[in-house]
């Protein structure tokens, strides 16, 4: 069996994650690590957050504090959220650990050494009265095409028209409001990644029938608007530290010019996909592990057998199928002569399979951390626990298309797929063992047609299931999974167990056992999606959570996994049923349409 590393892009430090960020990426990444480990699967999870860039830096000024401190602190919150959803990493990192910041600069002086990194002197914008360099977007002023008055440095929202800071009239500092602008030069270092257009390409190249759409088309228009040399230094005091002092020559000899760059940091989205790596190191030393205990899931030969997958949003894929490739091929790599000759004799390892996930809105509108439009990570577990919001995002998740969360459509789902059909089964069942057979497994009965026709159905659809999360289709994979709970209902209704007990115990004997080892199909056919559920229906049945694999026996003898004896403790409600007042009252907390 293979290894498989999943990696969930990481979430910005800043602020509290809204349900949007956690439906794009790490959501439905832990759907599959769970369903991967559940197969059996040697399975690495990683997360972590992405701490750096001037958002952190004026985020921590607004609080008074230090970006360290600032940081230390979100970390442990967003930590805390992430647990609280069940998302299972084995590591949720931070990139700003000393184990970034190594492999970060040293990917950096191998890039300068390999000859993919260039020095060049750009102007920019200065603000005296804030004692900084601006990023473009940190600049405002009225817009020199449209007249408005509040237009960004790097485009106007109003028109939507790039700009340059100094198009803008009247430039002020949008961190103190400033006038007073100066343009000043400073050195930085550029990946030229205009060399790299043709070796992304065949890459991607390789990867057209196995990746979504929806990546590669993102990808490749990316790659055929012409591939720039990117900036991969900025003028701010948090991040990972240009150390261009250790850095030996390039292929023609020359030297970075160290001092010029002396103070400055590496650009948040240079470091930030080297924190997958980082992060693993992170694991590997929070466990008194050896480098090689990271290094044989990032470092070839000893990853081969590594199945790599990432998870983010649409917005995020330039950067993994072109930035962090562009980073990845250079350090393995050199170019000579015309040609990509072998440069590292333990190359890094490359994505395998990659999900982007469309938005999912609120409403008709964006989720908007700053106008605190939309449910946030936090609240949303005071409306209802972390499966149950699982279950909703899962089954609704932004796959084809941009979705829209309604608390509608949240009440409609979790009543008709949670609290009606797996719920009621679990509940009635249970219940009905304890009433009539003594909350015993009864014995006696032989499975008969009924019993037969269940497992053939089952089997079909059970292996289709199993297809829709190997191919990562989770919409698709929610909807197998209620059919598969819909069968158990109907199978119920038709064996009626209580209306059998009157005339044939036997026959009513067979419908309970059959029923109440649906029980335990259903928990592991849930687990990925529904951990805690999952976990209580077993416990309904004396069963730990070893009993969680995935079901790949056939259906005839997993529906004798309880036998004769064992016992049976109905569970609480699974599910409590939504009604129209809290649909009301949540949409007067979090706001409804409009
Ligand atoms: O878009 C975001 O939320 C970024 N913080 C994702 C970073 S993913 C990775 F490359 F680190
Ligand atoms: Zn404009």
């Amino acid at each position: 069996m293979p290894r498989i590393l999943i990696t969930s892009a990481l979430p910005y430090i800043n602020g509290v994650k809204h349900l949007g960020n956690l439906v794009g990426s790490m959501l439905p990444a832990d759907v599959h690590a769970r369903f991967r480990r559940m197969q059996g699967h040697d399975v690495l999870f990683v997360c972590a957050t992405d701490e750096h860039g001037t958002p952190t830096e004026l985020a921590a000024r607004a609080e008074g504090i230090a970006p360290a401190e600032f940081c230390a602190k979100w970390h442990l919150v967003q930590k805390d959220h992430c647990a609280r959803f069940l998302l299972s990493f084995d590591v949720f990192g931070r990139s700003s650990s000393p184990q970034n910041h190594k492999l970060t600069q040293d990917f950096a002086q191998t890039l300068w050494e390999h000859g993919f990194l260039e020095q060049r002197t750009t102007k920019q914008v200065y603000s005296p009265a804030d004692g900084r360099f601006l990023p473009d977007r940190y600049v405002i002023g009225t817009c020199p095409h449209c007249g408005y008055e509040a237009a960004r440095g790097d485009q106007c929202e109003n028109c939507t028209r790039v700009l340059d800071p100094p198009d803008l009239i009247n430039p002020r500092s949008a961190v103190s409001g400033s006038p007073d602008i100066e343009i000043r030069e400073s050195k930085h270092l550029f990946l030229r990644q205009s060399l790299f257009a043709e070796r992304i390409r065949a890459w991607i190249g390789g990867k057209l029938s196995e990746w979504p759409n929806l990546v590669t088309s993102i990808a490749m228009k990316w790659l055929d608007e012409g591939l720039q040399d990117r900036g991969i230094t900025r003028d701010l005091e948090w991040g990972v530290p240009v150390n261009a002092a250790d850095w030996g020559a390039d292929p023609e000899g020359k030297k970075p010019d160290a001092e010029g760059l002396r103070g400055k940091v590496f650009y948040v989205w240079f470091d930030a996909p080297i924190e997958y790596i980082g992060a693993t190191w992170e694991w590997a030393d929070t466990r008194g592990a050896p480098h090689a205990e990271w290094e044989r899931w990032w470092r070839r030969p000893e990853a081969d057998d590594v199945t790599y997958v990432q998870f983010m949003g649409k917005d995020n894929v330039p950067f993994h199928t072109v930035g962090f490739p562009c980073t990845l091929f250079g350090v393995n790599e050199q170019f000579n002569g015309g040609k990509w000759i072998a440069a590292n004799a333990r190359p890094w390892k490359f994505v395998d399979r990659l999900k982007g996930f469309n938005w999912l809105n609120y409403y008709g509108g964006k989720f908007s951390t700053s106008a605190k439009r939309g449910v946030f990570m936090d609240q949303a577990l005071d409306v209802a626990p972390a499966d149950v919001w699982r279950w909703r995002l899962i089954a609704s998740a932004p796959e084809s298309a941009d979705s829209a969360f309604t608390w509608e459509d949240f009440q409609t789902g979790v009543n008709a797929d949670l609290a009606n059909v797996l719920g009621n089964f679990v509940n009635r069942i249970t219940r009905f063992c304890a009433a009539r057979f003594d909350s015993v497994v009864p014995p006696g009965g032989a499975p008969g047609k009924a019993e037969e026709a269940l497992a053939e159905e089952l089997d079909k659809r059970l292996r289709a299931l199993t297809q829709l999360h190997e191919a990562m289709e989770f919409r698709k994979a929610a909807a197998e999974t209620r059919a598969i709970w819909v069968l158990g209902n109907e199978y119920l209704q038709s064996a009626a167990p209580w209306t059998a007990i009157k005339t044939d115990m036997g026959a009513a004997a067979v419908g309970v056992r059959t029923g109440l080892n649906l029980c335990v199909l259903f928990a592991q056919i849930s687990a990925p999606f529904m951990p805690e559920t999952a976990a209580a229906i077993c416990r309904a049945f004396g069963l730990d959570e070893t009993h969680l694999r995935w079901p790949d026996r056939p259906v005839s003898e997993l529906l004798a996994t309880l036998g004769h004896g064992a016992q049976v403790t109905p569970p609480d409600v699974l599910f409590r049923k939504i009604e129209d007042e809290d649909v009301a009252a949540w949409k007067a907390r979090f706001g409804g349409e409009g």
